[in-house]
């Protein structure tokens, strides 16, 4: 992992970061067709969240936004920055102020499914026709809270103490 990144966050009720969010957001949708939602919805759905925002210097390289019951809205890292931690760096995040996290994937999003299923993510079922283009989803769900702090325990004490 890069020495230097830095994280920030957006509270509930802040969008300080939205507008670079939502440039990486599209910038995935284009090239992966994956994080469909749509401009309204996103800013909406973001600024209700918690937020958390990696950067590097002035790069912004990945968010997830996490509604108040855990559910993560949208996660999402740059294209050019994968594999290198910061996909479960934010699912960390989001597991400091929550026992059990839900999202759900597309269901044709093989990436993201390997991701979460490598992380421990359960999958509860799969809905038909659950995004607006007619696409599938699987809704998943990391729980149990203490075995879970213990698996990113490592994790957690580097996110704590910094670079
Ligand atoms: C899914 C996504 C967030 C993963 O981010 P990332 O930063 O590349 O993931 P990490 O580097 O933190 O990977 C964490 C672990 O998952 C594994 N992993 C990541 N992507 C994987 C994949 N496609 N297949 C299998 N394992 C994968 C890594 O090997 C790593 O394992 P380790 O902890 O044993 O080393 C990223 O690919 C992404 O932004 N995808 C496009 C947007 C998207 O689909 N978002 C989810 C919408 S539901």
């Amino acid at each position: 992992m890069s020495v230097n990144v830095e994280t920030r966050v957006d509270a509930p009720g802040s969008a300080e970061f939205a507008a670079e969010a939502w440039e990486l957001k599209e910038r995935i949708r284009e090239r992966e067709g994956v994080l469909k939602q749509r401009r309204a919805f996103f800013v909406d759905a973001y600024r209700r969240a918690t937020d958390h925002l990696l950067y590097e210097g002035d790069d912004l390289v990945g968010f997830a936004s996490v509604r108040r019951d855990g559910y993560i809205l949208f996660l999402a890292v740059a294209p050019e920055r994968r594999g290198e931690g910061y996909g479960k760096r934010l699912v960390a995040a989001a597991l400091q102020d929550h026992d059990s996290i839900s999202c759900h994937a597309r269901a044709s999003n093989e990436g993201a499914l390997s991701f979460y299923d490598h992380l421990g993510f359960e999958t509860l079922r799969r809905i038909n026709g659950y995004y607006e283009d007619g696409g599938d989803a699987y809704y998943l769900r990391l729980g149990d809270g203490a075995s879970l702090r213990e698996k990113f325990a490592e994790f957690f004490r580097r996110s704590v103490t910094g670079p």
